[in-house]
């Protein structure tokens, strides 16, 4: 019997270690990954054995959880309910897919997390953990023991001699957070009253936009099939380009968010977000399909949007609708290339630029000077009119609204 665990180091999944071997019997595999959360995973190794376990990954996968995830689905500007830019729901495909690879390598027949019976998460590494593999055994202790307050939570510590100096020394933040290199959430706490305004000192990734510096910050963004390549000419990784955007966003306030969002268990929940880098991303990405993309295959992509934001928000990475709806947007992303110019200001990225040796903006059709003959507008007439058609049928028959 063995089982593989998503470990963060923190206490709550240091608890989970002690509560699998002691419950189960069972050998735990530990699994750290560097997804961009800002926090170093090295110290996880000494944690893990200090708990007795033998195998421990750690990996960094700040660099695939970009490229693989966060780029293909930002080629669809996804969001969920009109807001949400899915920082959290697009990690989990990725740590259920390193939790099952290890758990094939290892030869554990189960693996385990520490989100709650509540969540969305629960549900994404599950469904995730299923669809590679389907005998797999799932533990979710926080759906199985009475370990229901912090107190309790402490106490199984101190009878389990497991240090807690590592959440003692730092100061407990009073709410849920959960940060990779696309975001940083933050729920619980006062945020449960969904009238109260967050306080300043939550904020950790951004200046507030009042803060802000008074002059603005110009970038350039290089795309290439849709994805970021380089800033200001500078060529650089999926990875590199977000950690950039992030701090150039974050230091002109921009990228905060505070939403109620319907969460796919069915309770609604409050929760505010930082996605400085992800915000200037999906502007920029709609400038640059503006003059590049066909007018029906920019909308359809538009239709398919909140499918799409949908399938990934609720767990359904792993799914062929994800997969089928994936290359229809892929598809279009051929010729999404060219440059954009944005504008950072005081909570703003606004793009004031736009150009592209694929565009399909031409000039000589749209300008208000005289256009030599590129657009009759005599063609207009007969355009209109046949459009006009069953409108003036319907109205000749007595259907005129009002
Ligand atoms: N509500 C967001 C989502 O479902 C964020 C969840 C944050 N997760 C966490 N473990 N604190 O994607
Ligand atoms: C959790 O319940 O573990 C965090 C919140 C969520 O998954 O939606």
């Amino acid at each position: 019997k063995k089982v593989v665990l998503a470990y963060s180091g923190g206490l709550d999944t240091s608890v989970i270690v002690k509560w699998l071997q002691e419950t189960y019997a069972c050998e735990v595999v530990t699994f750290t990954a560097d997804i961009g959360q800002g926090e170093e995973v090295e110290p996880a190794r000494a944690k893990a054995q200090a708990l007795g376990v033998k195998e421990i990954y750690i990996e960094d996968l700040r660099e695939e959880f970009v490229r693989d995830y966060v780029y293909p689905m930002f080629r669809a500007n996804t969001i969920y309910e009109g807001e949400y830019l899915l920082g959290t729901s697009i990690a989990r495909p990725l740590i259920a897919k390193r939790l099952i690879e290890i758990a094939n390598e290892t030869g554990a027949d189960a693996i385990s997390h520490g989100a709650t019976g509540k969540g969305n998460d629960q549900v994404r590494f599950e469904l995730g953990a299923y669809a590679l593999k389907p005998g797999v055994k799932v533990i979710a202790p926080w759906r199985e023991w009475d370990l229901t307050s912090r107190e309790k939570l402490m106490n199984y510590c101190e009878e389990h001699q497991i240090p807690v100096d590592f959440s003692k020394s730092k100061k407990k933040s009073p709410y849920s957070m959960d940060a990779n290199l696309l975001h940083i959430s933050y729920e619980g706490g006062i945020l449960e009253d969904p009238w109260a305004e967050a306080e300043e000192e939550m904020w950790r990734w951004s200046v507030s936009p009042e803060e802000a510096p008074d002059t603005p910050t110009y970038l350039e963004l290089t795309f290439e099939k849709g994805d970021v390549v380089a800033i200001d000419g500078e060529r650089l990784k999926p990875h590199e380009v977000l950690a950039k955007l992030n701090q150039l966003g974050g230091d002109n306030g921009v990228g905060r968010l505070d939403i109620v969002e319907n969460r796919y268990v069915g309770m609604k929940s409050r929760g505010c977000y930082e996605t400085p880098g992800g915000t200037i991303l999906l502007r920029a990405h709609r400038a640059i399909e503006s003059i590049t993309l066909d007018r029906e295959a920019a909308h359809l992509k538009d239709e398919l949007m909140p499918k799409y934001a949908k399938t990934i928000y609720n767990g359904y990475w792993w799914s062929p609708e994800r997969r089928m709806l994936q290359a229809a947007i892929d598809e279009t992303q051929t010729f999404v290339n060219g440059v954009v110019r944005v504008k950072l200001y005081k909570g703003s990225a606004t793009v004031v630029g736009r150009k592209s040796e694929q565009s399909l903006f031409d000039e000589s059709i749209a300008t208000f000077e005289d256009d030599a003959g590129a657009y009759d507008q005599k063609d207009a007439e007969g355009f209109i009119k046949l459009n006009a058609l069953r409108l003036r049928i319907a109205a000749g028959k007595g259907r005129s609204a009002s």
